[in-house]
């Protein structure tokens, strides 16, 4: 059963969590061939912030910058199911064909890889239509952030909430 939940972290441990609770998950992220994760949200609302921790809780551990001006970043993966993750930012994509060129297709195409997308509502005509999508938002506060996870499994997003709660 796919559901939909809405988290709220106060700190960037939060954010550090959830990623490490995703990262640990893969295979209950894998909706298509390769695992996507979209991540919408305004500017500044810790999408990136998402992307480093996830990518630490995997192995990375070359420096993870955004990849706004070069649109697509990749990194090898030691994890056993997965070779290569792609960080992509969309936010200076004016036509999603563009995607192409820089070879998305084939990149969906293979369960070897792992897919997160800053500004996927940019491209979301040639997304697959199952994927997980995280909504990022600001509270009230400095730190704050919500986050909606929109089209998570429900056996994950029972895992979310014990988590959340018991630390
Ligand atoms: N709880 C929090 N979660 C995420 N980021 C936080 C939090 N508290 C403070 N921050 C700060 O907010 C900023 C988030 O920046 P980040 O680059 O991750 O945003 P982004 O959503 O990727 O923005 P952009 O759309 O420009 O790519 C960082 O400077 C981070 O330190
Ligand atoms: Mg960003």
């Amino acid at each position: 059963m796919i559901t939909t939940q809405t988290i709220r972290v106060n700190s960037l441990k939060g954010i550090n969590k959830l990623a490490v609770l995703l990262a640990g998950n893969l295979s209950k992220l894998k909706t298509g061939k390769a695992a996507v994760l979209a991540l919408s949200g305004d500017l500044g609302t810790g999408k990136t912030a998402f992307v480093r921790y996830f990518l630490r809780a995997l192995g990375v551990k070359q420096r993870i910058t955004s990849p706004t001006f070069v649109i697509t970043k990749s990194y090898k993966l030691k994890t056993k199911n997965y070779k290569t993750a792609y960080h992509i930012d969309c936010y200076r994509i004016k036509n999603p064909r563009e995607l192409f060129e820089l070879g998305l297709k084939e990149i969906l195409e293979n369960l070897r890889n792992i897919v997160l997308i800053e500004w996927p509502e940019k491209v979301e005509k040639i997304l697959p239509s199952q994927i997980i999508w995280l909504n990022f938002r600001h509270g009230t506060k400095e730190r704050e952030r919500i986050i909606q996870i929109i089209k998570i499994p429900k056996s994950l997003s029972d895992s979310i909430k014990r988590y959340f709660r018991s630390n």
